[in-house]
């Protein structure tokens, strides 16, 4: 089943490093991201691991919670942690499904048979602590995922979600945002006491919220 922005994050249970979980329960009222990787003990996805476990102060500020997920066993990916940990200089804090029947592959649409008939690919989903989706990517096998743009994008949802501003192209936490078209400018003035900077009717900028 192909998953669409806005749709609810299937829930599963799964065989995971951490013991088994129930998704749902795990995320709690955290925002949540899901990532799978093609196999353990490949070099980019060694990086990736490392990388997202480096990161974990920076997810634990945005209040998110990190899961990854492949279709190997669970003994291999206790072998692999100790690998990321020890050429990553890392510590591996966040669970890895061991996917072995494939049910979160599937149910997230994460096998794409012309790319690999049994491997994942590289996917990516966001999700909120509406249990909805909020973004997903999806990256080849060779390529790794820039950690830091995954940040950047929660920075935006979780702005957007409690303001009504976008993120205009490259924005980075800080910058100025865009009000949405459905606030005039009149209301705007109101709504941002920090100012409104009309480019164009339809293009206003105001300091970050
Ligand atoms: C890797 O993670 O290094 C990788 C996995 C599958 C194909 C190519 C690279």
């Amino acid at each position: 089943m192909a998953l669409h922005l806005g749709d609810d994050a299937p829930n599963f249970k799964a065989l995971t490093t951490e013991g088994e979980i129930d998704f749902y329960e795990y995320l709690g009222d955290s925002w949540g991201v899901l990532f799978s990787h093609p196999a353990d003990f490949t070099p980019v996805c060694t990086t990736e691991l490392g990388r997202t476990a480096l990161l974990n102060e920076e997810f634990a500020k945005r209040n998110v919670k990190v899961l990854a997920v492949s279709v190997d066993s669970l003994d291999k990916h206790k072998q692999w942690v100790s690998d990321i940990n020890e050429t990553q200089h890392c510590s591996v804090d966040f669970p890895i499904i061991a996917d072995e029947d494939r049910k979160v592959a599937t149910l997230y649409d994460m096998i794409h048979p012309n790319a690999s008939a049994t491997f994942t690919v590289r996917s990516l989903f966001i999700i909120g602590p509406d249990k909805k989706l909020k973004l997903y990517i999806t990256y080849p096998a060779s390529t790794g995922r820039n950690f830091v743009e995954v940040l950047r994008v929660i920075d935006s949802l979780q702005l957007t979600a409690k303001h009504s501003v976008a993120t205009p192209a490259d924005w980075k936490h800080g910058e100025d945002v865009i009000v949405v078209p459905a606030v005039s400018t009149e209301d705007a003035i109101k709504k941002f006491p920090k100012g409104v900077k009309v480019m164009k009717p339809y293009l206003r900028y105001t300091p970050e919220p």
